[in-house]
């Protein structure tokens, strides 16, 4: 029988979001599910039922229809005790969930022995997760709204203007926490022409910020802010005065402050003071994105904007929901993720394969059972950053490859021992001249293997665009093997079939390899161009 997957209308007040768009209903039906949405859960995100209709889902009118037919159903917002009651016995729950924030909620839905999904509890720091991640797509998402609903709020523009009527000076944006969300604030203020500087606690992210054309504010001390996992940590008393010293004066100086301080578990910092809103200019404005833990400003009121001191102070916590559609598509595309990862056999049927990291620390609750929090990840399967890959690629030089264990010097011995007795047998048997080009091969191969294995797994794709250069030494050498010789053709001077053959195989898997690098460096430089 196959499945249904239900798509009920969103119930929080002012959610405009809807789980899936009418594009990802198509690719969930050719995974070999049915797909059933609520009629007008796509409204608010300007998808209407005669879309769903289209793409092959089919529409029924109640959420209590909806919820009681559907095998899997997919939310946006944790679902309320009234949509729990309305859930089939044992059917399954993919969407935010909030665990560790909602633990009546969880022991409702293990009474209805439901197996549950929390998109919010997905590992992030695992490289193949970052499909899923509806985290980071709705931070970058809310990241940019902030920027927008910080220029509406504004009284000028964000660009710098010399007109005919008088010069407008670029506008000053500090952004206070440079996650996901603080970093898609940068690319978007410093793409409207605002000058743009932003500081974190973690020293790491500096990079990035200057990257995306900020400046990078560092606060007076020297203490680090990583607390694991890309996530910061609380500060030492010491750091925090210096910081707020740094603060207050950027405060006077800048006419947007975004914030997006966070620490996972704890309530947001507060980074911006009463008096530090008090000393910014008249018209300027706050847009807090921490709002919902607390705000990391004092005079925050969240879900509101309000007018403090001549500021004001945008508290909004539904930014992503203002961009629905947009939202609503990402927010699909990570769900279709996970789903294609619970049914890697592309047939409408769904395992949760606890082996497996990913799904592990998704599944907060399996059959009723909670299974929430997961047990840590044994083997952390990549750096959480590329640059921190890359750093501990170079401070690491020695290090082997993956899991395997270096070889003990037995085992090591035997090998040289068989290779050498090789050679010498080549060094006998073999022409003089084929035992020069032997040796620089097999020193080829040793330095190419050592190279490689030496550089972390993440890290092979920008380095075969590298390889790029290695490539056109191999294609000039086949290259005179092919071509007649200069200064005459006698037909004694061609190269033989054989060496022909193979100079030809050469140029072919190094053409590969060539315009490989080229498109994989095309689609790097890509991901940083707007
Ligand atoms: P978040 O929303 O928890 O925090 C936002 C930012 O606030 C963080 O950069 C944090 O360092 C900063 N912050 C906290 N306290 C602060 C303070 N007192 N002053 C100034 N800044 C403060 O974090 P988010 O954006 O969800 O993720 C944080 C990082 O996690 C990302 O930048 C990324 O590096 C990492 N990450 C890695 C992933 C991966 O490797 N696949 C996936 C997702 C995130």
């Amino acid at each position: 029988m196959t499945l249904l997957i239900g798509i009920p209308l969103e119930t929080a007040t002012g959610e405009r979001r809807v789980a899936t768009v009418p594009e990802v209903v198509e690719k969930l039906i050719k995974l070999g599910f049915a797909v059933a949405v609520q009629s007008g859960a796509g409204a608010g995100a300007n998808f209407g039922d005669d879309d769903y209709r289209a793409a092959g889902a089919e529409v029924v009118a109640t959420a209590a229809e909806l919820w009681a037919r559907s095998d899997i159903v997919f939310k946006v917002r944790p679902p309320s005790s009234e949509e729990v009651a309305l859930m089939r016995e044992g059917g399954m729950l993919i969407g935010f969930v909030w665990p560790a924030q909602n633990p009546e909620l969880m022991q409702q839905l293990a009474a209805r022995h439901a197996t549950v999904l929390a998109i919010d509890s997905l590992p992030r720091t695992l490289s193949r997760a970052q499909k899923m991640d509806a985290l980071t797509s709705m931070a970058g998402i809310s990241g940019y709204r902030a920027v927008i609903e910080a220029a509406h709020a504004f009284g000028r523009f964000l660009n710098g203007q010399v007109t005919a009527a008088g010069k407008v000076p670029p506008a000053r944006v500090f952004i206070a926490g440079a996650g996901v969300a603080g970093l898609a604030a940068i690319g978007t203020a410093v793409s409207l022409g605002a000058i743009v500087r932003a500081n974190d606690t973690r020293a790491e992210v500096a990079d990035q910020v200057k990257s995306l054309g900020g400046e990078f504010v560092k606060v007076d001390c020297d203490e680090e802010g990583s607390g694991g996992g890309g996530y910061a940590r609380v500060m030492s008393e010491g750091f925090q005065q210096a910081q707020r010293a740094m603060y207050a004066q950027q405060a006077r100086d800048a006419d947007i402050i975004i914030t997006t301080a966070l620490i996972p578990g704890k309530p947001a910092p507060k980074l911006i003071t009463a008096e530090m809103v008090q000393s910014m200019k008249p018209g300027s404005v706050i847009v807090d994105m921490a709002a919902e833990q607390g705000g990391n400003c004092e005079l925050t009121v969240p879900g509101e904007a309000v007018v403090r001191h001549g500021v004001t102070i945008v508290g909004y916590t539904d930014l992503a929901s203002r961009l629905a559609r947009q939202s609503s598509t990402l927010y699909g595309n990570n769900l279709l993720r996970v789903v294609e990862e619970l049914c890697k056999t592309k047939d409408g049927t769904i395992n949760v394969d606890f082996d497996d990291d990913a799904i592990r620390g998704l599944t907060v609750i399996k059959e009723g059972n909670v299974t929430w929090p997961p047990p840590p990840i044994k083997q952390p399967a990549v750096a959480p950053k590329p640059q921190a890959a890359a750093a501990a690629a170079a401070a690491a030089p020695k290090k082997g490859h993956g899991s395997s264990e270096p070889m003990s010097a037995k085992s090591l011995a035997i090998v040289f021992g068989i290779g050498a007795l090789a050679f010498l047998l080549v060094g006998l048997f073999a022409p003089a001249t084929f035992l020069s080009h032997f040796t620089v091969f097999v020193l080829a191969c040793f330095v190419g293997y050592m190279v490689i294995w030496n550089v972390t797994p993440s890290l092979h794709t920008p380095l075969m665009s590298v390889t790029n250069a290695i490539s056109s030494i191999i294609a000039i050498g086949a290259l005179v093997q092919v071509a007649p010789p200069l200064g005459g053709s006698a037909v004694g001077d061609r190269p033989s079939g054989l060496i022909l053959g193979l100079a030809v195989g050469a140029l072919a898997l190094t053409a590969v390899n060539m315009f490989g690098g080229f498109a994989v460096t095309r689609r790097m430089l890509a991901m940083f161009r707007k």
